[in-house]
């Protein structure tokens, strides 16, 4: 009998994925497309979504071209970028405007005005989440208001809105020629919409944004049949789709309260299993749906979002030419013992958890001529280590879970001082998996679970093989300790700079 694979797209902010895995999570097959990034204006980011659904067909097309006759692909599943924000029309399948990206912040005044009213608090009670411009409700409540009639037309039932997976699932299923308009309960629960508790749309916080019922998808779990695919060469079902960071949560096999990963990349996004109980926060990190298998409970997760990890050090490289390629950062951190002193808190953009300022705006602290690019480089690799000891330290007041290890993947994981250091930094031990794509591999576990290929997330849970660990140094974590409230003024001189 021929071999039984699932099929996964990633569809990233930067690219679109798509892979093919056997039953034991290897990959067999990999195409992956690049999308452009559009930057109209200081602050705003924007991806065409026609581009990312033509990318996605082409991939998915190339990788079921690829397995041939190797093996029967039986089913999809999709992770995707989150809040990412779509506009289209149900007639055409025409997108109203371009997407409004996650990392966009021209809902910023917007959202000044929302937090300013008296019936604010009801966002993070109803919802989970603060409220804040990384969400997707503020950049929908932005397009009703700023492309002529959308209003009215969302209003009417013309216009629909979908985070990627949802335009995805549609044009997959038959787009305007009956497409299916679904989203997933993970990315239903980063609209700022979405009751966290029922996992349905809650009418006060449509009412507060101002957003038409009749414009949102249907909220599904994230493993169970959500459509059929047609628009590929071989029609699939659609059997899994969760936010990427939950699919990378599912990739590791973090099924247990307590277990977290965290992923990093441009950014850097951890999450904790909370189990079904849902936790209410208090500390900064947001409560978020980690999954849902369909007749089964809601599993939650506090998460902690970084918006700026890798991309400092993509900064050191492109902006200031201090380094040749990422990897070299490591190299020039080596050239000196310690910081030096100095301090990078990288609020390009605003910070968000646990501090969710997005007026603070980034600094280098504890300057002196002893200063030099190695120390430079060091403090560009904690400053990722450090945010990752606030979201930390915010999840665990929140929760009261413990962390008994961190497992990491994505592009930084490469670097041995960095992983060190949040080991060090955590008093922690981190752990990498063999395989590395845990995002992809989570979307496959979702939809393969669905059909049966796995028989439940214990099978996927053997899986899971560690590649490498870094363990706490001996006496580290009390100097850094010591150490930590230079990081916090620092984090604070950011936030009042930029007020
Ligand atoms: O919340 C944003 C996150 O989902 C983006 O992930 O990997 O596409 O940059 P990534």
């Amino acid at each position: 009998m021929a071999d039984r694979y699932v099929l996964a797209v990633d569809q990233g902010t930067t690219s679109t994925r798509s892979l093919v895995f056997d039953r034991g999570g290897r990959m067999v097959a990999v195409r992956q497309r690049e999308h452009r990034q559009y930057f109209p204006r200081p602050g705003w980011v924007e991806h065409d979504p026609m581009e990312i659904w033509a990318n996605t067909r082409r991939t998915a097309a190339q990788v079921l071209a690829d397995v041939g006759g190797a093996g029967e692909v039986v089913a999809l599943g999709i992770a995707n970028q989150r809040e990412t924000t779509v506009v289209w029309e149900r007639a055409t399948g025409r997108p109203v405007l371009r997407a409004l990206v996650w990392q966009d912040t021209r809902t910023a005044e917007l959202v000044a005005e929302l937090v300013a009213r008296p019936e604010a608090p009801l966002v993070r009670e109803r919802s989970g989440m603060a409220t804040a411009g990384y969400f997707s409700g503020p950049r929908l409540r932005w397009i009703l208001e700023h492309v002529p009639r959308a209003q009215e037309r969302a209003e009417r039932g013309e216009l629909l809105f979908g985070t990627m997976e949802t335009w995805l699932i549609w044009n997959l299923t038959g787009g305007p020629d009956g497409g299916v308009h679904v989203t997933d309960v993970t990315n239903a629960s980063r609209t700022l919409l979405m009751d966290v508790r029922t996992c349905r749309w809650d009418p006060d916080l449509l009412a507060f944004f101002g957003i038409p019922a009749a414009m949102l998808p249907e909220i599904r779990p994230s493993v169970g049949v959500l459509g059929v695919a047609t628009a590929l060469p071989q029609a699939l079902p659609i059997t899994g789709a969760l936010g990427d960071q939950q699919a990378a949560l599912f990739g590791q096999a973090c099924f247990a309260p307590g277990e977290a990963k965290c992923t990093y990349g441009t950014g850097s996004f951890l999450l904790q299993n909370t189990g079904t109980e849902l936790v209410h926060t208090r500390s900064g990190s947001i409560s978020t749906v980690a999954y849902q298998l369909a007749g089964e409970p809601v599993h939650y997760a506090l998460e902690g979002s970084v918006a700026v990890t890798g991309a400092l050090v993509q900064w050191l490289r492109d902006g200031l030419g201090l380094i040749g390629s990422a990897p070299e950062v490591e190299t020039l951190a080596r050239t000196v013992d310690d910081n030096g002193g100095c301090y990078v808190v990288p609020a390009f953009s605003g910070l968000l958890a646990p501090h969710w300022r997005g007026e603070a705006r980034g600094l280098v602290a504890g300057l002196t001529s002893y200063v030099t690019k190695g120390h430079l480089a060091r403090a560009v690799l904690e400053a990722t280590g450090w945010q990752t000891r606030d979201v930390v330290q915010a999840m665990a007041a929140d929760s009261g879970l413990s962390l008994p290890a961190l497992r990491v993947d994505g592009g930084m994981t490469t670097n041995n001082l960095l992983m060190q250091f949040i080991a060090d930094v955590l008093d922690t031990p981190v752990v990498r998996p063999m395989v590395g794509e845990t995002v992809s591999l989570g979307a496959a576990y979702a939809a393969g679970l669905a059909v049966g290929i796995w028989s439940d997330v214990e099978a996927l849970r053997r899986n899971w093989h560690r590649a490498a660990q870094w363990t706490p140094s001996r006496g580290r974590a009390e100097a850094l300790d010591a150490e930590y409230p230079r990081w916090e003024r620092a984090v604070q001189l950011s936030i009042a700079w930029g007020a």
